[in-house]
C-alpha cells in the first residue's frame, strides 16, 4: 500500500483531487467511483476549482457512487444524490446521465441491485474513492460474519446511523436500510483512494491497515488490492508505526 501522511487538509485534498485529475488527463474518458460522508468535501472543491483554473473537462467520463440511502429522494437534502448533485455534480461539466447512483427509492430494491451490478460490469472503475468508517466500513459494507460482494441492500449499524445523524434533524430519521455496492466490486477498482481525516479513526486506520483480514473490518480487505493509495492527515496515521 501507498500510505502518504499530510500536515493539512489542504494538502489531503489537494493530492486525492490532483490523483483523479491525472486519472481524467491520461484517460478523458475514465470511470471515476466516489464517496460521500464529510471527508470527500474538500476533495470535490479542490476538483471544481482544477476544472476551472486549469480547464479539466469531466465531459466523458462516467461516475458511480458507492451507495445511497433506502427511502430518500433524489432531493430529500440527505440523499447521496442530493449531496453529490450540491458537492460537484453541479459545478463541473459531467453530463448527469453519465453520473450513476444507486436508487434507494426504486419499487423493487432487488432489481435495482441487478441493474447497478449489471452497469458496473459494463463499465469498470478506473479510480475508486473511499472514505472508512469508525466500525471499518467501507461504502455501506458493515462489519459481518460474511461479506456481500455484489451491490445489496444493508441493515446500518447503530454506530454507522450515530455517526450520520449529525447531517438529519435528529437520530430517529436517520434511514435504516441503504443500498451499497459490494466489498467485491469495490476490489474490482484498478485503483482505490482511501481517504481519512481525524484522531477518531486513528485505531481503525491501522486495524483496517495492519490488523488481520477480516470481515469484521471491511477495510481490512484492501489489504488484498494490489493498488490502493491510503490518505491520512497526522491525526489519522498517528497510531502508525512507520
Ligand atoms: C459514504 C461512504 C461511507 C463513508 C464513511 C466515512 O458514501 O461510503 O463509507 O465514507 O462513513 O464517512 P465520513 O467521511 O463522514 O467520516
Amino acid at each position: 500500500m501507498n500510505i502518504q501522511i499530510f500536515d493539512s487538509q489542504e494538502q489531503l485534498d489537494e493530492t486525492a483531487a490532483q490523483y483523479l485529475i491525472d486519472t481524467v488527463k491520461h484517460n478523458p474518458e475514465a470511470v471515476l467511483g466516489f464517496a460521500t460522508g464529510s471527508t470527500p468535501i474538500g476533495i470535490y472543491d479542490k476538483l471544481v476549482e482544477k476544472h476551472h483554473r486549469l480547464g479539466v473537462s469531466f465531459r466523458h467520463i462516467t461516475s458511480f457512487n458507492l451507495d445511497e440511502y433506502v427511502g430518500l429522494t433524489a432531493d430529500h437534502e440527505q440523499s447521496y444524490a442530493f449531496y453529490m448533485n450540491k458537492h460537484l455534480f453541479s459545478r463541473i461539466d459531467l453530463p448527469a446521465g453519465q453520473t450513476n447512483l444507486p436508487n434507494g427509492m426504486a419499487d423493487s430494491l432487488n432489481s435495482e441491485c441487478k441493474r447497478y451490478d449489471q452497469l458496473l460490469e459494463e463499465h469498470p472503475i478506473d479510480v475508486q474513492l473511499l472514505g472508512l468508517g469508525h466500525n471499518g466500513h467501507i461504502g455501506f459494507n458493515e462489519p459481518a460474519e460474511g461479506l456481500i460482494g455484489g451491490t445489496h441492500i444493508v441493515q446500518l449499524q447503530e454506530k454507522t446511523r450515530d455517526a450520520n445523524a449529525r447531517f438529519f434533524d435528529s437520530k430517529d430519521e436517520v434511514p435504516t436500510e441503504a443500498v451499497t455496492m459490494g466489498v467485491g466490486s469495490i476490489l474490482k477498482a484498478k485503483t482505490i483512494i482511501l481517504a481519512v481525516r481525524g484522531a477518531d479513526k486513528a485505531d481503525i486506520v491501522r486495524e483496517a491497515l495492519f490488523g488481520p483480514i477480516t470481515t469484521d473490518c471491511p477495510a481490512s480487505l484492501l489489504q488484498t488490492h494490489s493498488d490502493v493509495i491510503v490518505l491520512l492527515d497526522r491525526e489519522a496515521g498517528r497510531k502508525l508505526d512507520l
